[in-house]
């Protein structure tokens, strides 16, 4: 029997047009841009309409990598999204944007929950889901809306984090030289869950006027702590992608690391055999747009044209849970 191998067929993006930059949030709360860009590198993030949930902006996403891929929707197999700002509890954002692609096909849809790291869990999930055999296409999402989430009285936080989207067509292929997936690797310490997190409206704390009131529907970080763990698992996880993908890192064309603070992707940088040049950088942007953020980095790596057909990536996230992963990904 012939061995199944997965290519990247396309990627796309959404970026939700209207800016917040540091001199808006000057007027929010107690901050200044001198602060956020000399302790975190963003000057601006992306923030959605009021009326916009993530199906919306993973569905523009979808739209836009299918186009790209030159597929219809008909043709896809499975639909799946990373985010940890999902339209409601369920159903899936997935099954929501099958709907909103008005997909007439009988398909399967989920979401994964893994925080930061939920694009590249996806991609692990997906190529598994290809290469057993059980779909040919798949369109894998990281979506966010991360301003929904946000106590915009918290300076520790609100500064931090943007919406977007970025999607991926994953595709089926007989042929070895086509294959984009050359390692993965995952990792998770829930000892850590609760240095980032969102404490009420699931099912330990359903929501009530108390924790409306106490605003405890948005995200607490733990931010000195988180920044440490960080720098350890990223480098860890670039290493061991290339490793896995018997490669050196110093042998990659690009590394595109989770952007969250401008100080970890340069410490990753130094810890990581690579040249500076080869790091992808956008935090400067977006903010940390948690599942999206990779996703994003890579299909505007693609655009910018600093990476072509051949050129092998390194994806590294980090995020809640703790969760970690990485993969190197052959284009
Ligand atoms: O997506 C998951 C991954 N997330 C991350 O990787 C985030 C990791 N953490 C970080 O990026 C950084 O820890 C932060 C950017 C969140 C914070 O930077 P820091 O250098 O660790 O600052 P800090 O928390 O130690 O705070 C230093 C000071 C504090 O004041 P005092 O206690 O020294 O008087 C804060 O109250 O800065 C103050 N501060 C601010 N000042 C102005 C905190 N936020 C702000 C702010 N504007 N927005």
């Amino acid at each position: 029997m012939k061995e199944n191998y997965v290519k990247i067929t396309a990627t796309g993006t959404y970026i939700p047009p209207k800016i917040l930059t540091n001199f808006n949030l000057e007027k929010m709360v107690d901050t200044t841009d001198e602060w956020i860009t000399t302790r975190t590198g963003i000057k601006e993030r992306h923030i959605v309409e009021e009326t916009f949930s993530t199906s919306d902006i993973a569905t523009l996403a979808a739209k836009d990598v299918l186009q790209k891929a030159n597929i219809s929707a008909e043709d896809l197999d499975a639909i799946v999204v990373a985010t940890i700002t999902p339209d409601m509890l369920f159903p899936s954002t997935a099954c929501i944007v099958q709907k909103k692609l008005n997909i007439q096909k009988e398909l399967f849809a989920f979401d994964i929950s893994a925080a930061c790291s939920g694009f590249v869990y996806g991609i692990a999930i997906v190529t598994s889901m290809i290469k057993s055999g059980l779909c040919n296409n798949v369109l894998l999402i990281g979506a966010e809306t991360m301003s929904k989430f946000t106590n915009w009285k918290d300076r520790t936080t609100c500064v931090l984090f943007g919406d977007g989207a970025g999607a991926m067509i994953l595709s089926k292929t007989e042929d070895k030289n086509e294959n984009s997936i050359l390692s993965v690797f995952l990792g998770a310490d829930g000892k850590y869950s609760d240095l980032l997190y969102i404490p009420a409206g699931g099912s330990r704390m359903p929501a009530s006027e108390k924790t409306v009131k106490e605003n405890l529907h948005t995200i607490i970080m733990s931010g000195k702590e988180v920044f440490k763990v960080a720098v350890t698992k990223m480098v860890e996880s670039a290493k061991k992608a290339c490793e896995l993908a018997g490669i050196k890192t110093k042998d990659l064309d690009l590394l595109i690391p989770h952007q969250a603070n401008l100080r970890i992707i340069n410490a990753v940088g130094e810890r990581v055999e690579i040249e500076p040049e080869k790091i992808f950088v956008n935090v400067q942007k977006y903010g940390n747009m948690s599942s999206a953020t990779t996703i994003i980095g890579l299909s505007e790596a693609i655009d910018e044209g600093r990476v072509k057909k051949g050129s092998k990536v390194c994806l590294i996230s980090f995020g809640a849970g703790f969760t970690w992963a990485s993969c190197v990904v052959r284009l």
